[in-house]
């Protein structure tokens, strides 16, 4: 593996400012003129940055990179994560830098393959006590219609809430476990190394975004109990938010063109894959790398 200045270097010289187009109204900006193979300084990257913790989402099309160089952009933001399950869908080894695919061990498309959590609502990371600050995902082969990844706005979700919600949950706390959503998502119990590893986290229901100082309504796959709640009446509370904070005026829908490096702000929204398209005919294949939060919430 090449070192990220290495990796930085077979490309362009240097970057330019991005140039920022306003995707949706309520998230997500596309970033033109910058070239992931190229070095930034560091006023064109807190460019970048400053756009991120605004926009929460980024969309960086047209990118020719290798692993080595998505991770050299990744640490522009912090220290990648290490992965939890080793085993990726296509039966490799996954590192920091993986594969996210429909593909089985043979490498064919398939309706189930062994990761299937991208499919369901989640922050990632978010049964860490420091979450994690953002994902980065590179389309590599996309299938020619559906397949777009969602992402749901919990900054005006929570801003939407009736003022009697807000009073109810302001103060709650909630647990999110890596387990909790083994069992229920992917039907595949922890190893009792996993266990000791992957311990759940409490995070504030009703976190501050430490970049702009909102509120955030912190839900998602690994939300599992709400401290000091009967389990069930905790359960039904969170699913209730979830169905609030993920109806269609709080999503954009990213539809992939390969080469589209996407960013997003894992503090303020959660994410999806459809599985709209013909998972056992066509190939989506992405490049992703999680890097680790910095506060806990
Ligand atoms: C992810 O959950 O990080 C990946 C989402 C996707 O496959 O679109």
């Amino acid at each position: 593996m090449s070192t990220p200045s290495t990796a930085l270097s077979r490309g362009r010289e240097s970057n330019v400012m991005p140039g920022e187009r306003v995707i949706w109204d309520s998230m997500g900006s596309e970033l033109h003129g910058v070239d992931l193979t190229a070095p930034f300084s560091d006023s064109q990257f807190n460019e970048i940055r400053r756009i991120f913790c605004k926009r929460h989402l980024l969309v960086i099309p047209g990118q020719q990179i290798d692993a080595d160089q998505l991770e050299a952009f990744a640490m522009r933001f912090g220290q990648p994560d290490p992965v939890v399950k080793t085993e990726a869908n296509d039966g490799s080894f996954r590192k920091a830098v993986h594969s996210v695919s429909n593909l089985n061990a043979q490498g064919v498309p398939t309706i189930s393959p062994v990761i299937n959590a991208n499919y369901f609502w989640h922050s990632d990371r978010a049964y860490r006590p420091k979450g994690s600050i953002c994902t980065m995902l590179h389309g590599i082969e996309i299938p020619p219609s559906g397949g777009d990844t969602l992402f749901a706005n919990l900054i005006l979700a929570y801003k939407a809430l009736p003022e009697v919600t807000k009073k109810r949950i302001d103060q709650l706390k909630v647990i999110h476990s890596y387990e909790f959503m083994r069992e229920t998502i992917m039907k595949l119990p922890l190893t009792e190394e996993e266990r000791k590893k992957q311990q759940p986290s409490e995070h504030s229901l009703v976190p501050i975004h430490p970049e702009t100082g909102e509120k955030i309504l912190f839900i998602g796959m690994y939300a599992s109990e709400i401290v000091g709640m009967p389990l069930k009446e905790g359960r039904a509370l969170l699913t209730e938010l979830q169905e609030f904070a993920t109806q269609p005026q709080f999503i954009f829908a990213h539809q992939w063109r390969a080469g589209d490096v996407v960013v997003w702000d894992n503090r303020c929204l959660v994410h999806k894959a459809t599985d709209d398209y013909q998972m056992d005919k066509y190939r989506r294949v992405m490049r992703r790398v999680v890097v680790q939060g910095t506060a806990e919430f």
